[in-house]
């Protein structure tokens, strides 16, 4: 079958099956173009919370999937492919939150929603890489901040909060190297730095934008500068290059989730004819889970 053959072979089912396709903003390419919404995590999941369809879709990684499920529990949440993880949400778990919650009893938690549904459960509020700063901010206390560290200590340093930092950190963006960001920069100095909060201090140390991934796409859009260097998953360049044509865009080396890779069209496809891989978190941990969701949904 050619791509054209399975993507119109998924419309046709989309349609049988009333559901709806969300696609988070590294999918590769083909699986974008096939997505009633692509977006950031922050979006997909106001996305899922509000939807009318019976099916959920959902092109991504499987805690974004758990978070549709958390949301809305009376659609069905598929998954194209249940291996697709998240390494920085599994670097905390339940018995690491528990001891860092022992050792500041005084302290809020806010995890990342790059995180299990049992530590969302665990936690007070969730947040994503577009409202961090917003909720930490907002937070008078000592703040327990899980998993990424990168995210927590930048949330700090914009706020001046007191946060004891989780011990996660994301490898794709751990692995993009600052000298390479410096080479560019040397070699293009019109060019603008976009780079995700996931990355290392010293490297949001060059960036002119530190953001979500969709509002790197809103950054660029709003920017006159020539051309960008960016520094967060490759599958974003797609829609970057999709929106601004006139606008080059240059990578500090590959930068590459192969968990987001998993996903293709014809795991989509698959996942539509079989009604496979149902996501479904169980109770109770789906609705303390929420409590922590809907706190963050309030924010924004
Ligand atoms: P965004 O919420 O910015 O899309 O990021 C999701 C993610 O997992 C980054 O690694």
């Amino acid at each position: 079958m050619t791509t054209q053959e399975t993507a119109e072979k998924i419309q046709r089912l989309k349609q049988e099956r009333n559901a709806v396709i969300l696609a988070h903003n590294y999918q590769i390419p083909e699986v974008q173009d096939i997505a009633d919404h692509t977006g950031d995590s922050l979006e997909l999941a106001r996305i899922a919370s509000k939807t009318d369809y019976d099916v959920i879709v959902f092109c991504g990684v499987m805690f974004m999937a758990e978070t549709a499920n958390i949301l809305c529990p009376q659609k069905t949440t598929l998954i194209p492919d249940p291996k697709a993880g998240c390494p920085l949400a599994d670097m905390i778990d339940l018995k690491k939150l528990q001891k860092l919650q022992a050792q500041h009893p005084d302290a809020v938690t806010v995890c990342y929603v790059n995180s299990s549904a049992e530590v969302k459960a665990h936690s007070d509020v969730v947040c994503t890489s577009a409202n961090a700063v917003k909720i930490v901010a907002s937070i008078d206390k000592p703040i327990i901040f899980v998993p990424d560290r990168h995210l927590g200590d930048y949330a700090a340093k914009k706020t001046g909060r007191e946060i004891i930092l989780g011990p996660g950190w994301c490898p794709t963006h751990y692995n993009i190297d600052p000298d390479d960001i410096r080479d560019l920069k040397n070699k293009y100095p019109d060019a603008e730095v976009v780079v995700h909060p996931e990355c290392t201090r010293e490297i949001l140390a060059l960036a002119d934008h530190i953001c979500s991934t969709s509002q790197m796409i809103r950054a660029v859009a709003a920017s006159s500068a020539p051309r960008f260097i960016i520094g967060t998953e490759q599958g974003l360049l797609h829609r970057l290059k999709k929106d601004n044509p006139d606008k080059e865009f240059l990578t500090p080396g590959p930068c590459l989730c192969p968990n987001m890779k998993k996903i293709t069209l014809d795991k989509v496809l698959r996942s539509l004819e079989t009604m496979e891989h149902k996501v479904v978190v169980p109770e109770p941990v789906r609705t303390q889970a929420l409590t922590a969701l809907e706190r963050m949904l309030e924010y924004v």
